[in-house]
């Protein structure tokens, strides 16, 4: 890939540029304009046994609410070899050593390695998570059938991109050894995906021509509004496997989307915004604010704007998103998902990576149905007309992983 012209972007967008492209000359690149850098090594004895225990080590806003790391990339990996105690053993090796290299927090480097029913099954166990599929009636996606996958998040470009080539090449990370690779044991496979969430990134992306000009300037994603409220994300331990092989870990479902940006902009007003994205409730009332700052921890739509959506749909012709969503909490209302996800521009097109984690795939695929809100269709509202958000989105890939506890994350054999 060709690197990008600094001349053309701004700073901040120039190293964003540089971790869509990745390989050895993007990582010159990025460090040679990153300066010297000051992000401390690690203790990998200090790291936690879950690999997706981010949130006390993620930096927060100014309301409390945990901020994903700005920059990601999701790394595909095809097996290349026998799986057996030297493999694992490089591989864990690996792993540890990047943990060596980097801080455990949002500066540093956090990541999780997870698993595909294509692993498990070129290993002769049964899968413990379900092959991906279609989730609704208005998409045909492709799926991932590599085998493993690792999502590495910083604030730091230049650690994602580091610790990516690290994993395959002639790279100290941070200058620690790596005293082992992925080499000979995984190929990277295909797609290579990237990302990035904060506030100001997405409006820097205007030159696009899927990305209006109309993109708020502070917002932290491309639809405009803040997201991941911590009243509305799963705690972890609600995420987590609690028993059989596995017990410790999670899942890890990616959704892969393209926006429909202009129409969402251009045509659609703020208040129609708000309501598609929150609920009719939230736009009447001008609860959210321009790109939700007057949300502080809780969109408030738990209890009587859930319940109210079938109505909603009704009387006011249009339902919310987050309303919808917000009907698959647990009975107790938590909410069962802990999503991470993030903006992207690959193949030069906006989009976002959706990436979330939860106990069991079923519970993605529940609240995905309760989204999709298909029942709601035919009784005020379209399948995707006024639907919430589903007249600008379009589910291009779906992919379903198995996160192990860190102790089984190298190339795990058990049979569930
Ligand atoms: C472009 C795509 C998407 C955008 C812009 C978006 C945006 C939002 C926003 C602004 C909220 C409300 C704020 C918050 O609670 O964080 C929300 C809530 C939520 N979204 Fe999305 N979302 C997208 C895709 C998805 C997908 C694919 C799912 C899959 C199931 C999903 C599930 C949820 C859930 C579960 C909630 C929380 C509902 C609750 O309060 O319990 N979203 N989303």
């Amino acid at each position: 890939m060709d690197l990008p012209d600094s001349s053309d972007l701004s700073r901040r967008d120039y190293l964003r540029a540089l971790v869509a492209a990745g390989g050895t000359a993007a990582l010159s690149a990025c460090l040679d304009s990153s300066g010297e850098s000051t992000v401390p090594t690690g203790d990998p004895n200090a790291r936690p046994q879950r690999q997706h225990a981010w949130t006390d080590v993620l930096a927060t806003d100014e309301d409390g609410n945990p901020l994903n790391p700005e920059h990601h990339v999701l790394l595909s990996l095809e097996l290349a070899t026998d799986v057996d105690d030297d493999s694992r053993e490089q591989v864990e090796t690996a792993l540890r050593s990047l943990e060596s290299a980097y801080a455990y927090d949002n500066q540093g480097l956090l990541f999780t390695m997870g698993y595909t029913p294509s692993y498990f099954d070129a290993l002769g166990v049964d899968s413990p998570i379900p092959e991906p599929e279609a989730l609704t009636t208005i998409e045909s996606p492709e799926f991932d059938d590599f085998d493993a996958l690792v999502h590495l998040a910083s604030d730091t470009p230049d650690v994602v991109l580091e610790a990516e080539e690290a994993l395959f090449g002639d790279v100290s990370p941070n200058n620690t050894e790596m005293e082992a690779t992925f080499e000979g044991v995984f190929d990277r496979g295909s797609p290579r995906r990237t990302g990035f969430v904060g506030a100001g990134l997405p409006a820097q992306h205007t030159d696009m021509s899927g990305v209006p000009e109309s993109v708020p300037e502070d917002a932290p994603f491309f639809m405009g509004f803040r997201s991941g409220f911590a009243e509305s994300q799963a705690p972890e331990s609600r995420v987590t496997i609690e028993e059989g092989p596995y017990a410790g870990g999670t899942t890890t479902h990616v959704e892969s989307l393209t926006l429909q940006l202009r129409t969402w902009f251009e045509q659609d007003n703020h208040f129609q915004r708000v309501a598609k994205l929150f609920s009719p409730d939230h736009a009447e009332n001008e609860q959210v604010g321009s790109v939700g700052e007057n949300l502080s921890t809780s969109t408030g739509v738990a209890g009587e704007i859930t319940e109210d959506t079938a109505t909603d749909a009704r009387e006011f012709g249009t339902v919310g998103h987050a309303q919808k969503a917000a009907r698959a909490r647990d009975e107790d209302g938590t909410p069962p998902l802990l999503r991470r996800d993030f903006n992207t521009v690959d193949g030069d097109r906006p989009g976002v990576h959706f990436l979330a984690h939860q106990r069991q795939i079923e519970d993605f695929v529940r609240a995905r149905q309760a989204m999709a809100g298909e029942d709601l269709a035919g009784d005020g509202v379209g399948q995707r007309l006024n639907n919430g958000i589903l007249q600008y989105i379009f589910v291009r890939r779906r992919g379903n992983f198995l996160v192990p506890p860190r102790e089984k994350r190298a190339l795990p054999t058990a049979r569930v």
